[in-house]
């Protein structure tokens, strides 16, 4: 068992060849795990919270028999319980026995120590487990969901989860709350960092990816915001109204990959309505959709507080209540006796419960608690960091800086000097040592300094700080500086939208002035989601870094000097202005300013009375929206530039019931890099789909000089459309067009495939 541990020294070693270490990563993890339990079993079945509730020795239990199914554990079990046993798996915990027995997390749920019931554990965080600061213990802040699928890179996800499964027991729990299926609909929406992008398709394998690599640390995953979650402002009152077709084809498409990639254990339902229905309570949602039509084997449990029924939302297909027993309590209890809710239904939500612990292994190799390994998870972030940097503009070849030539730079704006930035709220991962800007309110700073990694670069130079605040002053340092690197934020959190995609804080003068004084300016952004850039003809470089996570300015200071070559690509479309959204002001936003809520605008307020989120872009979400109303983004979605170029030739598109598209890609520069090939389709006109989708992608390494030949196969899924009438996918026969090339909009290769009907 030793020598299957992680060492800082291995973990350092092994980023050193990233592509071979990423498997063995994960691989060790789960072995270490498997290796953890057997001796720890005893200490386990008497402790507290994290492990089996103490009592009975629980391997004399017939369902404590590993060569059983997990479906037949569950039977065996559900046998021996009491109604009131029953009722306690199915909500969540508060009060004495909560305070004694619960790790802190975001939810508890007792155990039963005479069956050997353990206790669920539930924390919260997708980039880290969250808000563990106050228990006097470490996590790793990785870089927000969204600069992990930047990168595209299914094995970075996979990674992400990993680290993140191994923490979340390291610290002893057995649920990892988060992982957000819901799409970037709504670009100022508080909570984009924790999404993963505005396609279905890309969100759904990234997630998957990542939630196979948690729950492969056997700890139950969890995927959240079940569905149409996509803003913030009044999140527990609005209802997205939304037609069936979009929906099937976009928000819940994107939920139902990952779902199927992963076989994620627990899916949680959201705040809001859909169709005016709450989607704890939706039967559409969580039954026809989610149990039938998905064969979800997982149990569904509410977001925080989102339950608002017993019979209801019992009937409709929940199975859990967090974080307390409101409904689901003594007065479902009433209701499995009064028969208005079948002991059926009450078997089918413990069984569900129960199959997923055995499953992930929540039974058998419960987790036990040890320090987490700040040196892997900081060598795990950088690698996830860089990989999730996208170069938006280089003009001249601005980057990568030459170290050896520079004798002087100027580094501006938003506390590089100290840190970089993360996204708050229930994802918000506790800075190690402290808030790196302790008198900020709201915003939580990394201890990673940018200025201290592009100092480490060019020793010998002068590397100076100016905090930005006063454009003329920073433009002075700019002028007298060979390069000016600026950095500018936008801080986004849960419970609130932003107002506008502008840069606040007259961040945006900031940027104007300081390259008014200096033609080699780089900006830097740490955003949640997209921004607008008035000054973007004004600068000669741009990189996107997003909340970068705790080894951020290491990350950002390899690619600005050309130690890593960056090849993120944009999960989300940058619009010009507000004026070329969907919508130009958030809906609600309003009602809030002028309702009960103070005046406070963008704000999650429950105070304020239910109201329509009306989707009318329907399917047209992001780049779809953009190519259907010929509207020129500033980014297009799948953009990011390289310190290399890549050329495609040799398009085939093989039709058939499922299409197999074959290509070549050239690395045409001198660096080695990787690319992210992508192709899209338009489908024939009688889809009545005005836009293309992203039906496929490959990241592929290529050294300087080398072709390597591409062929993917598209499931017949992502070329169908959604019959919402018959509640089926259909292939529309007809001629597709393919497009393939490195973003939405620079597909240089095209060509048709005729699909044939369903004979
Ligand atoms: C958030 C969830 C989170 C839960 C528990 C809710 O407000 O929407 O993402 O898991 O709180 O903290």
């Amino acid at each position: 068992m030793e020598s299957l541990q992680f060492s800082p020294k291995e973990g350092i070693t092994r980023m050193s060849q990233p592509y071979l270490y990423r498997r063995p990563l994960s691989f060790l993890v789960t072995l270490w795990i498997a290796a953890v339990p057997l001796a720890s079993h005893g200490q386990a079945t008497n402790g507290k919270s994290g492990s089996p509730a103490g009592g009975q020795e629980p391997t004399k239990h017939a369902w404590m028999n590993r060569s059983l199914s997990p479906n037949q554990r569950a039977d065996l079990l559900i046998q021996q319980m009491t109604l009131d046993e029953k009722i306690t798996l199915v909500h969540g915990a508060e009060g004495p026995q909560m305070h004694l027995h619960s790790l802190g997390g975001a939810g508890y749920v007792p155990g039963i120590p005479r069956l050997g019931i353990p206790a669920l554990q539930m924390t919260d965080g997708r980039s880290g487990v969250a808000m563990y600061e106050s228990r006097g213990r470490y996590a790793t802040a990785l870089p927000c969901a969204l600069a992990n699928a930047a990168s595209w890179d299914l094995e970075s996800a996979y990674d992400y989860g990993a680290l993140l499964g191994k923490e979340v027991r390291d610290l002893g729990f057995n649920v990892s709350l988060g992982g957000t299926a819901n799409l970037i609909r709504e670009p100022r929406n508080g909570r984009n960092f924790e999404c993963l992008g505005e396609d279905p398709l890309l969100i759904g394998k990234m997630l998957g990816w990542e939630l196979k690599g948690t729950q492969a640390q056997q700890v139950i995953g969890n995927i959240n915001r079940y569905a149409v979650n996509d803003q913030e402002t009044g999140r527990t009152v609005g209802s997205a109204v939304i037609d069936k077709r979009a929906m099937e084809e976009t928000d819940l498409l994107a939920f139902e990959i990952a779902i199927q990639e992963s076989e994620v254990g627990t899916v949680m339902c959201a705040y809001n309505r859909v169709n005016s229905v709450y989607a704890c309570e939706n039967p559409y949602l969580l039954t026809e959709q989610l149990k039938k039509a998905w064969k979800y084997k997982g149990w569904v449990m509410t977001d925080w507080g989102a339950a608002h029924s017993s019979v209801p939302s019992a009937l409709a297909g929940l199975d859990q209540e967090m974080p307390t027993g409101k409904y689901f309590g003594e007065a479902l209890k009433r209701a499995v006796k009064n028969g208005e809710v079948p002991t059926a239904r009450l078997n089918e939500m413990v069984h569900r419960i129960l199959r997923t612990e055995f499953a992930l292994g929540v039974f058998d190799k419960p987790p036990v608690p040890r320090p987490v390994d700040p040196f892997t998870g900081a060598e795990v972030a950088q690698h996830i960091a860089e990989q999730g940097v996208v170069l938006l503009k280089n003009t001249n070849a601005q980057l990568p800086l030459q170290a050896s030539g520079i004798k002087s730079i100027a580094v501006i704006g938003s506390h590089a000097d100290v840190g970089v930035l993360s996204g708050a709220g229930s994802d918000q991962v506790d800075a190690a040592g402290g808030n790196a800007v302790p008198q900020s309110r709201s915003a939580v700073w990394h201890r990673s300094s940018p200025l201290q990694a592009i100092h480490a670069k060019v020793p010998a130079a002068r590397v100076m700080y100016d905090q930005g605040t006063d454009p003329a002053a920073a433009a002075k340092l700019a002028a007298a500086s060979e390069v000016a690197i600026v950095f500018v934020n936008q801080h986004t959190s849960e419970g609130r939208d932003v107002a506008n995609l502008s840069l606040p804080d007259n961040q945006d003068r900031l940027v104007s002035q300081v390259a008014g004084g200096n033609p080699h300016c780089i900006v830097v952004l740490e955003t949640g989601g997209p921004v607008t850039m008035p000054w973007v003809d004004q600068v000669s470089a741009i990189l996107e870094a997003w909340y970068p996570g705790i080894r951020g300015g290491e990350a950002i200071a390899n690619i600005l000097f050309g130690d890593v070559n960056p090849s993120g690509k944009l999960p989300v479309t940058f619009p010009k202005s507000e004026a070329d959204l969907p919508h130009p002001t958030i809906p609600g936003m309003l009602l809030e300013s002028s309702g009960a809520g103070g005046g406070t605008p963008v704000r999650t307020n429950t105070r304020i009375a239910p109201f329509d989120i009306n989707y009318t872009e329907g399917m047209e979400v992001g780049y779809k929206w953009f190519d259907a109303e010929g509207k020129e983004p500033l980014f297009p979605f799948g953009f990011g530039l390289s310190y290399s170029t890549y050329s495609y030739s040799e398009l085939k598109a093989a039709p058939g019931k499922e299409l197999k598209v074959s290509f070549r890609v050239t690395n045409t520069g001198t660096r080695a890099g990787a690319e992210v090939a992508q192709v899209y389709v338009s489908l024939p006109p009688k889809a009545g789909e005005p836009f293309k989708r992203l039906v496929a992608w490959k990241r592929i390494h290529l050294a300087p000089g080398e072709t390597k030949a591409v062929t993917l196969t598209i499931e017949s899924q992502y070329l169908s459309i959604f019959n919402a009438s018959k509640g089926e996918w259909e292939l529309v026969p007809g001629e597709y067009k393919v497009y393939v090339g490195g973003s939405s909009r620079s597909t240089p290769l095209t060509e048709t495939a005729l699909i044939p009907g369903v004979t």
